[in-house]
This record gives structure tokens, C-alpha cells and sequence, in this order.
């Protein structure tokens, strides 16, 4: 069974108040995602593997350690996990990124695929799929299908700044491999599918789309 991490650092858990309020305007709730994003990677990229190499300093020669192993791809799901990629890149510039465009159907709530680029290699990469609202699970479920199915990727982590119970309850049973990293576990779905108390549709939030 995969694990699922809830990060209750105070920077994360003041930021996500203000991300929360329906006050925020675009402008702020769009660099709080990032920022987010940014400090979840920090800790979710703990398990990556490091080598040690030796390095000159103007005083003497330092054993050191530097990044080994495979390399990373961020995956984030269209339209509002694109507010969490500049974050990501802040801690991990050498990573690639690939795109997955889902959306939900408002009446059936089922993830619809439009669009997929992936980096040439992403089969050999570990990934990290990003998406700020995990709520029936039925979208991060889709795209860790795609990956593993269609690119053959082995390893992938989710992260995700907002849960519902039901969206981690489903992953964990589609993907009980894929460990998942949140901000917050909320309380439940509402009956259109949205989280709550949530934030509301975190890609109209970040796009100014309503
Ligand atoms: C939102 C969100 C997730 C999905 C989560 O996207 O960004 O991708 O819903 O819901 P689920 O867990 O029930 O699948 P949405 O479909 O609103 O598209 P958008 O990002 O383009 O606004
Ligand atoms: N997608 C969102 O953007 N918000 C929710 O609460 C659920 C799905």
C-alpha cells in the first residue's frame, strides 16, 4: 500500500490558509501554488539518491555529495497543476516536463483526455505528477494509468496540495504503488465532486477564468 504524507510545516499550512480564501486574488493565489509546490518537492524529494564525490574548496578537498540516479520528469495534469511546475523547477531545474491535458466531465465526473506530450525519455525518469486538487481521484488515477501503460513508467509520486478522503481512498486502490504527498486531507466531496471545504476550481483560480 502506498503511503500518503501529509505536510504540516507552518510556512505550508499558513500559505494554504490564504491560498484557501475566497478573497485571494488571482495574482497572490497563483504564486502561493507555486510556492507551495515548491516547499511540498522540498520534502518529497527527500528518498532521492545522492553519490559521494570529492570537490576542491580554496581550502582543502571536500567529500561531497551530489544527485545520482535517475533522473526526474514533472508531470503536471492540464490546466492547474501548470501553477505548480515553476515551483518544482526552482529545486529541480535539471528536471524534464511532460503535459497531460484531462478534464472532468461535469455530469459523469470521469477524467476526459485532450492532449499528452511527454519528454522523449520519459520511460528511463522517475516522475512526479502534480495537480493541486485531488478529489475523486478519478483524474491522477488517469494519468498514472497513461504513464505506466502507454510510456511504461516505473516510478511515480503524486502530489497533490489539496485531498479528499475519497480521491487518496481511490488511488490507493488503482495505484497502490504511487506515493502521495498532500498539504491537507479535507473532509469530503460535495455533490458536484468539489472538495471541502477546498478552495474551490483551482484552475479558474489560477487562470482568472471565473
Ligand atoms: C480539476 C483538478 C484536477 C481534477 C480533480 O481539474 O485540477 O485535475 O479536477 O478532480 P478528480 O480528482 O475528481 O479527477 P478540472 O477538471 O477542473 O480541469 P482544469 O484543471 O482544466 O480546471
Ligand atoms: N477540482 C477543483 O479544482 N476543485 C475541487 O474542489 C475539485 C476538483
Amino acid at each position: 500500500m502506498s503511503t500518503v504524507q501529509v505536510f504540516d510545516h507552518p510556512l505550508i499550512q499558513h500559505k494554504l490558509s490564504i491560498l484557501r480564501d475566497e478573497q485571494t486574488d488571482v495574482m497572490e493565489f497563483r504564486e502561493l501554488i507555486s510556492e507551495i509546490a515548491m516547499l511540498m518537492c522540498y520534502d518529497a524529494t527527500r528518498d532521492l539518491q545522492t553519490e559521494e564525490i570529492e570537490i576542491k574548496t580554496p581550502v582543502a578537498v571536500a567529500k561531497a555529495k551530489r544527485l545520482a540516479g535517475k533522473k526526474i520528469a514533472i508531470v503536471p495534469i492540464l490546466r492547474a497543476g501548470l501553477g505548480m511546475v515553476h515551483g518544482m523547477l526552482t529545486l529541480i531545474p535539471s528536471a524534464k516536463v511532460g503535459h497531460i491535458g484531462l478534464y472532468r466531465d461535469p455530469d459523469t465526473l470521469e477524467p476526459v483526455e485532450y492532449y499528452c506530450k511527454m519528454p522523449a525519455d520519459i520511460t528511463e525518469r522517475d516522475v512526479i505528477v502534480v495537480d493541486p486538487m485531488l478529489a475523486t481521484g478519478g483524474s491522477a488515477s488517469a494519468a498514472c494509468d497513461f504513464l505506466k501503460n502507454k510510456y511504461g513508467v516505473k516510478h511515480i509520486k503524486l502530489m497533490s496540495i489539496i485531498a479528499a478522503p475519497e480521491g487518496i481512498e481511490a488511488m490507493q486502490k488503482a495505484h497502490p504503488d504511487v506515493d502521495i504527498y498532500v498539504a491537507a486531507k479535507d473532509s469530503h466531496l460535495n455533490d458536484h465532486g468539489y472538495i471541502v471545504p477546498g478552495l474551490g476550481d483551482a484552475g479558474d483560480r489560477i487562470f482568472g477564468t471565473k
